[in-house]
């Protein structure tokens, strides 16, 4: 893992090959070898690629899944494994692109199957509450990450990548590696598309810090303030480009809530945060009463 790629055309002997969605063990070894854990959880193990690489290196390995009983989002993976580990990493389905619940495994369907969430919202917000599951099994110091494809449906592009990265702590992102998918089947309907087949598919690691998974939202609500002041910041700037650099405040009202309906329909203080972010900011200067300029 010495670069930000990962790209292992084999397998290796670890694992289930005809496991639907298995990953290379290559990748796993690749992944011990960097971070050199003592003791590693796969809270979603599948065929147990991850598991029986580590044994072989000496890692002390505990291997969950849905098939055997452990449910990721009802049990504390802390609890079962009964200590904390160096790393706990995962490799979850990619929403319904697999559905493994009564067809990889099992004659029925499991409602808390992670491939069986009824849409793709309802997938990110159970993958974010198996990710803080994986967190609070981690040592303060050690590893916590996952395997995560992205995916097309129905002409949308979803980046579960970009979504954890944005739901977790800011301050814990370690490292993003792209994985290179192998042997991934085509179907002939991918060919008509104007996009390129997903190909790649994303490891996340987080290095967790020495605090509660509930102190976390601390960590994560400066960032989310910053990026919501950070849209109305762009969003007045480009409403003042669009009317040639300056404009009076009854335009600059008038360009956003026929441009961004919603955002101003949330926020039944928008004028007000309109008018800050033109004071505050030096990106605005005022021209005359109600009239404001691009800042030069
Ligand atoms: C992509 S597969 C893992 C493949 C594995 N890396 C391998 O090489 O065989 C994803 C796994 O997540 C499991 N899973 C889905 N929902 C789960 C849940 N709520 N709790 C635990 N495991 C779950 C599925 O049963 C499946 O085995």
């Amino acid at each position: 893992m010495e670069t930000s790629i990962s790209s292992h055309p084999e397998r290796g002997p670890w694992g289930n090959p005809r496991w639907r969605g298995n990953a290379s063990g290559y990748f796993y070894k690749d992944l011990f070898e960097a971070l050199g854990p003592k003791t590693f959880v796969d809270p979603m193990v599948g065929s147990g690629t991850s598991v029986e690489v580590a044994r072989e290196m000496g890692i002390e390995a505990v291997g969950l899944d849905l098939h055997s009983g452990f449910n990721i989002l009802r049990d504390s993976i802390l609890e079962i494994v009964g200590r904390p580990a160096d790393l706990v990493f995962s490799h979850p389905p990619y929403h319904d692109m697999i559905v493994y619940s009564g067809e990889v495994w099992g004659d029925e369907p499991h409602p808390d199957d992670l491939s069986r969430a009824g849409s793709v919202e309802e997938f990110a917000d159970k993958l974010h509450q198996a990710v803080l599951n994986q967190r609070t099994a981690t040592k303060p110091g050690g590893h916590y990450g996952v395997l995560i494809g992205d995916l097309r449906r129905q002409g949308r592009y979803y980046s579960f990548q970009a979504e954890l990265i944005a739901r977790l702590p800011t301050d814990e992102l370690a490292a993003v590696l792209v994985k290179v998918q192998h042997n991934v089947s085509s179907n002939a309907r991918n060919y008509r598309l104007r996009y390129p087949r997903i190909m790649h598919e994303y490891a996340l690691l987080w290095r967790k810090q020495d605090r509660s998974t509930y102190q976390v939202i601390g960590a994560m609500a400066f960032p989310q303030k910053r990026r919501l002041e950070g849209t109305w910041r762009a969003l007045v700037r480009q409403a003042m480009v669009e009317h040639g650099g300056e404009a009076a405040l009854a335009d600059l009202y008038r360009t956003l809530e026929e441009g961004a309906p919603e955002r101003v329909r949330n926020n039944p203080h928008w004028k007000a945060k309109v008018r800050q972010v033109l004071q505050r900011h030096g990106d605005f200067r005022p021209l005359a009463r109600g009239v404001w300029a691009l800042a030069a």
